[in-house]
């Protein structure tokens, strides 16, 4: 079996492959890390057949539906998961064929209500359901710490002691443990006993995952991420410096059609010489009185970068092919101390 641990943060995510046949899955995908693992996939000589998620994850971006419109390969969940774009559903006491490799499927609701856990060979990928020292949290939608209790107890536990346990998360830069490390001294698995195990579960008080509306949002639907929109818009357009939009407003004011796209009050607090104010809330419907010649060489700016960026992938998109962004925002050219005109526009 080739077998590769990838951390992003405190999330873990595995390529799983097939020596003899070159087959791999990835299991728990994390958005930032899709290169690296279509990478790792290219120097391991593995292609990667299958994507999955051991649940919905609340607390990062999972990359599954991204890889899988890269690599035109199936997305698997359990069955119940929520997300509309899962390809393939499987249900307990299944098996997933990966080249020679048998991937076995073991329901295990609790952390949410669409978590499994994968066993193959000497391993099993527990998901949420079982951490190393702790377990998944049962207080995020579809959470339910009577089921996790069955899941742990009267599932997971019962497997082989010596099977190794790789989690979905580890905080502490901690690989893997084993079933029976985890029955000696996992603390939340020595209350034993089901009504004092649920009520530990329900009274953790821990606080809410960082982006747990966008993870699920995006988790759940198929959406994007703020950060995958800024991305996309990002690799479709050119930037400007300060510096070379400072020389180019000196030596040749018309050559470059500058473009405000804050708010009108915020431009008339302050804006780069000769810019022009379009907010960007109006910037498709008044383009065709505003931008009138399509080939005008067009810098786009707002306050941070960020809205500029997206204004000029919609510029482009809309056929000014030499809509450029400004690499940086009003407030890096205020503090670079360049030139700044106040009032209305003329
Ligand atoms: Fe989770």
């Amino acid at each position: 079996m080739i077998f590769e641990q990838l951390a992003a943060g405190g999330c873990q995510s595995y390529l799983v492959g097939c020596e003899d046949t070159c087959v791999a899955v990835l299991i728990d995908p994390e958005i930032s890390l899709i290169d690296r693992y279509i990478a790792l996939a290219a120097r391991d000589g593995l292609r990667i057949h299958y994507l999955i998620d051991t649940h919905t994850h609340a607390d990062h971006f999972s990359a599954t539906l991204q890889l899988a419109k890269k690599l035109k390969v199936p997305v698997v969940m359990y069955r119940t998961s929520p997300a509309p774009f899962v390809d393939l559903r499987l249900d307990d006491g299944e098996s997933l064929v990966v080249g020679k490799l048998r991937l076995q499927i073991l329901y295990t609701p609790g952390h949410t209500g669409d978590s499994m856990c994968i066993q193959v060979q000497d391993r099993v990928f527990t998901g949420d359901t079982l951490l190393i020292g702790a377990t998944g949290r049962t207080d995020l939608p579809s959470g339910d710490p009577d089921a996790l209790y069955d899941s742990l107890f009267n599932r997971l536990l019962k497997l082989d002691p010596s099977l190794l346990v790789y989690p979905a998360h580890d905080y502490k830069g901690r690989s893997h443990s084993t079933i029976k490390d985890e029955l000696a001294s996992n603390p939340r698995l020595q209350i034993s006993d089901r009504s004092e195990f649920v009520t530990m579960m329900r009274n953790l008080d821990l606080s809410m995952p960082n982006h747990v509306t966008e993870a699920l949002r995006t988790n759940m639907s198929g959406g994007k991420t703020v950060a995958q929109m800024l991305a996309e818009a990002a690799e479709a357009v050119p930037f400007m410096s300060l510096t070379e939009l400072m020389s180019r407003n000196k030596s040749d004011a018309n050559e470059l059609f500058i473009l405000d796209v804050r708010e009108r009050d915020a431009y008339e607090q302050g804006h780069i010489p000769n810019a022009k104010s379009l907010p960007r809330g109006q910037l498709e419907l008044r383009v065709n009185q505003e931008l009138v010649d399509p080939t005008q060489r067009i810098l786009v700016y707002c306050e941070f970068g960020r809205i500029s960026t997206l204004a000029t992938a919609t510029l482009r998109e809309m056929g000014f092919q030499r809509a450029v962004a400004l690499d940086g925002g009003m407030k890096a050219w205020r503090e670079a101390g360049y030139p700044i005109t106040s009032g209305s526009e003329k």
